[in-house]
């Protein structure tokens, strides 16, 4: 996989179990879904274990309702030696609609492990070609 571009992860739609107690969507429902994201694309960029080790900047920019289509996309800020930076954004379309909204965006820093779930580096298991251009 490239490492640059952007990509979409997941889709779903909002469902009234992900709501909090009045009614809303729970924001703990959207980070989830942007920690496996995060999750996700770093797990296959290190070809192994990864674990959350910060999560910052998270901005709920727009609600997101019941019925709306969430969209949760990843972007690589930097790969560190143990650790690779992805920006997460979540969008919407509301229900019927067709234009997407910004509504989250935040910032993962995910951690490779080794089989001692320790930190490890991420390119560890990547090719020459692979470290050379940048891509896992
Ligand atoms: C992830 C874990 C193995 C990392 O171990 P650690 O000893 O804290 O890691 P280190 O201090 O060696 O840092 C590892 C990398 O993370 C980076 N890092 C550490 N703390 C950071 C922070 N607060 N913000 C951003 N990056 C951070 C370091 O710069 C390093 O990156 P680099 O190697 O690319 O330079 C350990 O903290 C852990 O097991 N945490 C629990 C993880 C977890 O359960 N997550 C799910 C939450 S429910």
């Amino acid at each position: 996989m490239s490492i640059k571009e952007r990509v979409l992860v997941s889709r779903t739609i909002a469902v009234p179990a992900d709501t909090n107690p009045w009614g809303d969507i729970f924001g703990g429902w959207i980070l989830s879904l942007m920690d496996i994201a995060a999750g996700s694309i770093a797990a296959r960029l290190a070809k192994g274990s990864i674990a959350t080790k910060a999560i910052s900047d998270v901005t709920f920019d727009t609600p997101i309702f019941v019925g709306d289509e969430v969209s949760v996309y990843a972007e690589v800020e930097k790969i560190g030696n143990t650790s690779m930076t992805l920006n997460i954004y979540v969008t919407i379309k509301r229900k019927g609609q067709d234009e997407e909204l910004h509504a989250v965006k935040g910032k993962f820093v995910m951690v490779a492990l080794n089989e001692n779930r320790r930190p490890r580096p991420v390119r560890e298991k990547w090719t020459d070609a692979e470290k050379a251009n940048e891509v896992a």
